[in-house]
């Protein structure tokens, strides 16, 4: 007996210590880095330097993510304990299924992509809330650096003035977000100065009186007016009864990876590891590229059917998680894939079938006490709904494009819409979000991208990249492609292929897509158990800095 609650003791110790000598941040603007290992060098946390980092973002990279929005932060404690915050938006009390719908019963697309009706009510600073619970600070100090750099200003960024010619037609449309992002008439340009006293303004006071004003009193009801005087249906209830969620993770292995994501109401966690338990069955390191990206499509193929079917809001619709995660759905799913053509989608039948046819932002960090955090967070498009709130200087999310608008149709990103994620008053709209951590017997890697629909394919080619190479720039740097079910077809980043593959892959009877763009702005990071050192990593193809110390 006494042997055996030593041997827990030494268990514990090892895993409280295993993570214990370095520090990272990892993120997709350079001073939202800053602002994360500053707090960490005060003596914050990684609780403390997500809200640093978030709120950071909130000033630099509005086009992304911010208080207008929500997202997932996937944490792991020190003890070794998982679970996410899920801070989601949701639907306002007074939304409904059918609010989208013209006269045809489609959906006036505008409506759900742009403007007062297009926002759902944001859940990103009561998750500061709950992340200041489990940190060392005061929240006071983590939001200190993104109040600076919102009234101290910086230069607007390549990136920065082109989501602005991007959603321009929108944005123009809102005094307010004129206000904010243009100057003569014209979208702030690359180098451009940009100061936000507004924003400052608003930070400060949740610094000075906590979330909780956010939610209610005259901030609250400065946002509904605005989102009303805007064609929205907020009520001030809306404000005052959002509440974040805390999940369990959802769990699987593949060969030896223990991996932890996120489940509903994120559709992308459920997609990586059905993904990845349909691939367990193949030897894939003999195959060639092509069979290889076959397997993948058709896994991908398979799991996006799943999400159309069975994926919706986990509080408002039963969602079978245990079933999709089973070995035996697994095998179902291995049973129709065949090797040498490609599946139709339509033959799979998940939900309807009749065919037609953003902006986020990942972070993840790591302090020396061992805590994780993993995060994707949004506002959905660039932008968002177009609309800054007036007097308060922020973006807010068009995440109600997320919702199922019209049965039958498609959401901004292609996917199509079914009934189990149709809008209901205080629902959760589905989201393919997929921050991740996973582990093996010799290291910890985390990491989670931008993408909207694109985001598991990505996750799961970094994965698979991961039993080749423990360096996250490898992962981050991969060329990526993609399959989601409904539009059947395989869209791919021009490196990912060469000829001779895509030949291979055509002659199956797939319907190659060459993106024409590189997508995705993955952060990353991995620690070696052994040596305890951090390797860190942010995507190539965006602005972001890894710091590790
Ligand atoms: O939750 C979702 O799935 C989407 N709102 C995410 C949007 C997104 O990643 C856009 N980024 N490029």
């Amino acid at each position: 007996m006494f042997q055996k609650s030593l041997l827990f003791f030494l268990v514990c110790i090892a895993s409280t210590t295993l993570l214990a000598n370095h520090q990272a941040v990892v993120t997709a603007h350079p001073l939202a880095t800053q602002a994360g290992m500053a707090v960490l060098k005060k003596g914050g946390n990684a609780f403390d330097a997500a809200i640093a980092v978030a709120s950071t973002l909130t000033v630099v990279e509005p086009y992304h993510s911010g208080i207008g929005g929500g997202g997932f932060w996937l944490c792991r404690q020190a003890d070794g304990k998982t679970f996410v915050i899920d801070g989601r938006e949701v639907a306002p009390l007074s939304a409904h299924s059918k609010m989208y719908l013209g006269d045809n019963q489609k959906a006036i697309q505008a409506l759900s992509k742009s403007g007062g009706l297009s926002a759902a009510i944001p859940g990103e600073v009561a998750s500061w809330a709950y992340l200041n619970q489990k940190g060392r600070l005061p929240l006071k100090d983590a939001l200190a650096f993104a109040i600076e750099a919102a009234k101290q200003g910086f230069e607007v960024d390549d990136k920065f003035a082109s989501f602005l010619q991007l959603r321009r037609q929108t944005l123009e449309k809102f005094p307010s977000t004129q206000k904010a992002f243009f100057k003569d008439g014209q979208p702030l340009q690359k180098g451009d100065a940009l100061v936000q006293l507004e924003l400052a303004q608003l930070l400060e006071v949740l610094a000075k009186e906590g979330t909780e004003a956010f939610y209610k009193g005259p901030i609250a009801e400065k946002m509904v007016s605005f989102v009303q005087k805007n064609g929205g249906i907020w009520h001030i209830d809306d404000l005052n009864k959002y509440e974040v969620k805390i999940r369990e993770p959802i769990r699987s292995e593949y060969q030896g990876m223990k991996i932890t994501t996120v489940g509903p109401p994120s559709a992308g966690g459920i997609a990586v590891l059905n993904a990845l338990q349909i691939l367990d069955e193949y030897e894939m390191e003999p195959l060639s590229v092509a069979d290889k990206a076959h397997l993948v499509i058709e896994s991908l193929r398979r799991s996006f059917c799943d999400r159309a079917k069975y994926i919706g809001d986990p509080d408002a619709t039963d969602v079978p998680v245990k079933m999709l995660l089973s070995q035996k759905h697994a095998n179902e799913w291995q049973d129709s894939i065949d090797i040498n053509k490609a599946t139709k989608s339509q033959s799979l039948s998940c939900g309807q079938t009749e065919t037609k046819e953003g902006e986020t932002t990942h972070y993840v960090i790591k302090d020396k006490e061992g805590n994780i955090i993993s995060a994707t967070t949004t506002i959905n498009f660039p932008f968002g709904s177009g609309m800054v709130v007036e007097g308060l200087g922020f973006v807010l999310n068009n995440e109600m494009d997320d919702f199922a608008t019209d049965v039958g149709g498609f959401n901004g990103f292609g996917l199509i819409n079914t009934s189990i994620n149709s809008v209901q008053p205080g629902k959760r709209p589905v989201s393919s979000m997929t921050p991740v951590i996973f582990e093996t017997d010799d290291g910890i890697g985390a990491l989670g991208t931008p993408g909207g629909s694109r985001i598991p394919s990505m996750v799961l080619l970094s994965i698979l990249e991961s039993k080749h190479s423990n360096d996250p720039n490898d992962w981050v740097k991969k060329p990526r492609y993609h399959q989601q079910y409904l539009p059947d077809l395989v869209l791919f980043e021009k490196e990912a292929f060469d000829k001779e593959t895509q030949q291979a892959l055509m002659l199956r009877g797939h319907k190659l897509l060459n993106a024409g763009w590189e997508y995705g702005n993955m952060q990353a990071l991995y620690i070696d158990k052994k040596t305890q050192k951090i390797k860190a990593a942010s995507d190539p193809r965006g602005i972001g800095e890894a710091q590790v110390e």
